[in-house]
């Protein structure tokens, strides 16, 4: 979890990214998701390569990740706070609610390449990455 610099006054709130700073990598895209319906489950993938962060800029979003041991549900709901996802981390985004924004930070432009899309392929090729770092998983 990140906190993200937010500075607020009677004039409301203002959040600051500094890439390298507030969060640990070189911002090379941005994108962000909208009017997704409650009902549905995006994400569904691990990267090999890519770094991001998750910030819900508006309304709530529930993350749930795996890292390879374990699951964990993450209910982000507010602008100042993100969540670091780095390579072999499988992630799913679940109840999305009416209005929610969801922000992506990447060190990476798009590449399909970096997509790992079948959780069977993700386990295997995330053991391999996690002995290979000297992670015991
Ligand atoms: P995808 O990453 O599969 O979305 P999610 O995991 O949220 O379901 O991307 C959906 C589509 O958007 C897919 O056709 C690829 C395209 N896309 C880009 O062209 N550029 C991007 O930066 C991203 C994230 C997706």
């Amino acid at each position: 979890m990140l906190k993200i610099p937010q500075f607020s006054d009677d004039k409301g709130n203002l959040c600051a990214i500094e890439a390298s700073i507030d969060i640990p990598f070189e911002i090379k895209r941005v994108y962000y998701i909208t009017d997704v319906r409650s009902d549905t489950v995006r994400g569904n993938h691990s990267h090999r390569k890519l770094h991001q962060v998750l910030i819900c800029l508006n309304g709530t979003v529930r993350l749930r990740v795996y890292n390879g041991t374990e699951f964990d549900d993450i209910t982000l709901s507010s602008p100042n706070e993100g969540v670091y996802i780095g390579p072999h981390v499988w992630r799913e985004m679940h109840d999305f609610s009416d209005q929610s924004v969801l922000m992506v930070l990447a060190s990476q432009h798009y590449d399909e390449s970096d997509y790992i899309r079948s959780f069977d392929q993700y386990i295997s090729e995330s053991q391999r990455f996690f002995a290979q770092e000297g992670l015991n998983k």
